[in-house]
């Protein structure tokens, strides 16, 4: 309650400065404050290979002082030390205190997705899709804090992340990026992940503003590719994608970034319904829009929905874009301040854009801290933070199959580790890893482990033996690998994919790649004992290989600390305890979701993919018994109590996610056969029994109905956990 009351004065406070600040502006410099470009357009190419960066001071000038930009973005090409991101910031913000009227600092944001991406050395997290899977709220919010720490150390204080996109087709490159299939999940993620990074005070020097993205609807391309074309219809965009939006505005959002492609034929950009009629009237989201990147002038040169720039710039500004990411030009000030002048564009329209961006500039504190000073520097990637990242990372390893109890792995056991997977750390950490794309192998830091390093801390270096085998899709050595097979008892198969983000990485066959498909095959046709690793950021199909492995260990991206993790699990130094955050496609066309509707599973069609949502094996066993209910019959308006009693029936101690799921029986829009409504991670040592509980509330039973509002209708709902049921009725 205090806490309310204090940021409602904040508020007051600051909508008070951004009225008289605007009441001072210029056209000019109002549309300048619209304007974002990237740190590429005031650099000049390096001449020297030593020669990582230049800045060009007179371009940042003239970007600064002649067209007013009020916001940068990005780096380079690759990641920068902390002094020279500092270097970068006080040239960006000299120049606003000492060369500009109003000295109203640059907003600077990065794409720091799993940990400060663009700064060297950081703490590089498990990817969202690795997070989702260890069901572990506290693990998210400790990668929130512990990635705003870095990234302020960076001098930078707004971060395009959290991704809350729910990831529904698995072969979109950018699946990893999500928090899973599953709605409340990625909420749920969404929201621990903002609490951390950005608490209820932005303007903390451990803290940074968060940017959500990409609203809406990005996640569920067609045709499986990036930027391309999705189709749905308001009610389920409302029941399965507006949601993790919703939540996470309701959680102290304060910018947004707009879905780059388009749903229903609307690109994201010119969407007007979404960007202002939902965002704005119904949310009553105070904060600003970012276009994504370049998308405002491809509504002409790429959607054909703008026969010119002019129009492409006033089809978005009126559409509710308020921000532009232009990148590279100034083209988006000069066809503003025109449009204005035309009256094409309201001054209302720009007035509302501006005070919106000038609330957050103020919000995160950067007019009394435009060089984002902070104490942070001292404990960046230091050991409290890769020890985190660990942690985290132990939660985040799948095990996803264990025939007779094969795994952990004896160390004494004699090892052929093969594979492309085996030993890179690119494939542990994946996209916007040092780089955009993440796959320049040089610039990993090499006291990091890949598998094949930390397996061979667990074996001894005389006990390992390591042929690669194969590259993703070409052939090295498999004979080789299969020759070594023989003085060994059992074969790591590292398989997967390589590194990528975005657009270069569609792909056109969800299949594993044939070559390492037969890498697989000559190894199982030794007989020997096989231990298949998968290290990818969508689930790669591998049903023709999956039957012959002893054992299958999965891993989304499970980030700079993962080996380690993947070594501990594979020898039982660690019990693991993630679980599928998707369900994992058995056939390259049956994607079916686990909270599929009964439409989905009758007349022989049945959900069967390789790995269920939810699944995640131990080593130890848990018992679920006595689900109760607190009520049977409820009236409208209230709530249920939901306790079940879980046992840790084996000898070793765990943690295990309770997942709670509800299935609403009948309704007027079809329901789906069950939805996820609550999860728990608990801690069980053997023989332990913990009660678990859930309140299913209203919300929870609620769809969005036939008038596209939420509706909670009468009947009866059944609670599910692992094995047990139970019933209640709404009367
Ligand atoms: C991506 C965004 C990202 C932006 C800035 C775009 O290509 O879609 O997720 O934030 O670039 O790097």
């Amino acid at each position: 309650m205090a806490q309310a009351v204090k940021t409602r004065t904040q508020e007051t406070d600051i909508d008070k400065k951004v009225k008289s600040l605007l009441a001072q502006m210029t056209l000019e410099e109002k549309v300048g404050q619209m304007t974002q470009i990237t740190l590429q357009a005031v650099s000049t190419q390096a001449k020297t290979k030593d020669q990582e960066h230049i800045l060009d001071v007179k371009k940042l000038e003239e970007a600064i002082v002649k067209y007013k930009i009020g916001s940068m973005l990005n780096a380079w090409d690759a990641a920068f030390s902390l002094d020279y991101w500092r270097y970068i910031i006080k040239n960006v913000q000299d120049i606003v205190l000492n060369k500009t009227r109003l000295k109203i600092p640059v907003l600077y944001g990065v794409d720091a997705i799993h940990g400060a991406t663009y700064t060297l050395g950081s703490t590089l997290f498990p990817q969202s899709l690795a997070m989702a899977s260890s069901f572990n709220r506290d693990l998210e919010r400790s990668a929130g804090e512990i990635c705003s720490k870095e990234v302020r150390a960076s001098g930078i204080p707004w971060n395009f992340y959290p991704v809350l996109d729910v990831g529904r087709n698995p072969i979109w490159p950018r699946y990893w990026e999500t928090f899973g299939e599953d709605t409340f999940l990625v909420s749920e993620m969404g929201k621990a992940y903002i609490e951390g990074a950005q608490a209820a005070d932005m303007s903390r020097d451990d803290k940074v503003a968060i940017c959500l993205k990409h609203y809406a609807g990005y996640s569920v391309p067609l045709n499986g590719k990036d930027r391309s074309p999705a189709w749905i219809g308001e009610r389920s965009l409302r029941e399965y994608f507006l949601p993790p939006f919703k939540n996470a505005i309701d959680a102290g959002a304060e910018t947004i970034m707009i879905n780059s492609a388009e749903i229903d034929g609307i690109p994201g950009h010119a969407n007007y319904h979404l960007l202002t009629e939902v965002l704005r009237n119904e949310w009553k989201f105070k904060g600003f829009t970012i276009s994504d990147w370049q998308d405002i002038q491809r509504l002409h040169i790429r959607d054909n929905v703008a026969d010119t720039q002019e129009e492409a710039v006033r089809m978005a500004v009126m559409a509710g874009v308020d921000m532009s990411m232009v990148p590279f030009d100034f083209s988006f000030c000069k066809i503003l301040v025109k449009l204005v002048k035309q009256g094409k564009v309201p001054m209302k329209r720009i007035n509302e854009a501006v005070s919106r961006i000038l609330r957050v500039k103020f919000m995160v504190g950067l007019f009394e801290n435009p060089y984002s000073k902070t104490s942070c520097e001292n404990t960046f990637a230091g050991d409290r933070h890769t020890e985190q990242n660990y942690e985290a990372a132990k939660e985040t390893i799948i095990l996803a199959k264990n025939e007779n109890n094969f795994l952990p792995l004896s160390k004494n056991s004699k090892l052929l580790v093969t594979g492309p997977t085996a030993d890179k750390l690119s494939v542990l950490n994946g996209g916007w890893t040092i780089t955009w794309q993440g796959n320049v192998e040089e610039l990993y830091p090499k006291e990091k482990k890949t598998v094949l390093e930390a397996v061979k801390e667990k074996v001894g270096e005389e006990n390992l033996v390591f042929v690669a085998g194969t590259d993703f899709n070409k052939e090295i050595n498999i004979d080789e690998a299969v020759k070594a097979t023989k003085n060994v008892d059992v074969v790591l198969l590292c398989l997967g994919e390589s590194t990528y983000c975005e657009t270069p990485g569609n792909i056109v066959d969800l299949t594993l790649e044939e070559t390492q498909l037969r890498l697989a095959s000559e190894i199982f046709k030794t007989g020997k004992p096989v231990v298949l690793l998968l290290l990818e950021g969508r689930p790669r199909i591998i049903s023709k290989i999956e039957v012959m492995a002893n054992a299958v260990v999965v891993s989304f991206l499970p980030g700079m600390e993962g080996a380690r993790a993947i070594a501990d699990v594979l020898f039982g130094d660690v019990n693991p305890s993630a679980k599928m955050p998707v369900s994992y496609p058995r056939y390259v066309n049956d994607f079916v979701h686990y909270d599929h509707k009964y439409l989905e599973s009758r007349d022989g069609n049945v959900y069967n993919p390789q790995y269920k949502f939810g699944h995640g094996l131990s080593y130890t066993a848990y018992e679920y018994s006595n689900l109760r209910l607190s009520k049977k019959k409820i009236k409208k308006g209230e709530s249920v109590k939901v306790k079940v009693d879980v046992t840790n029936s084996g000898k070793r101690a765990g943690k295990e996610s309770v997942l709670v799921y509800l299935s609403d029986l009948f309704a007027t829009v079809s329901p789906c056969n069950k939805r996820l409504k609550g999860f728990e991670k608990i801690y069980l040592e053997p023989g332990e029994t913990k009660t678990v509980e859930f309140l299913i509330t209203p919300e929870h039973m609620s769809f969005i109905g036939l008038n596209l509002k939420p509706v909670v209708e009468k009947g009866k709902f059944v609670v599910s956990v692992e094995n047990l049921k139970d019933e209640f009725e709404l009367i």
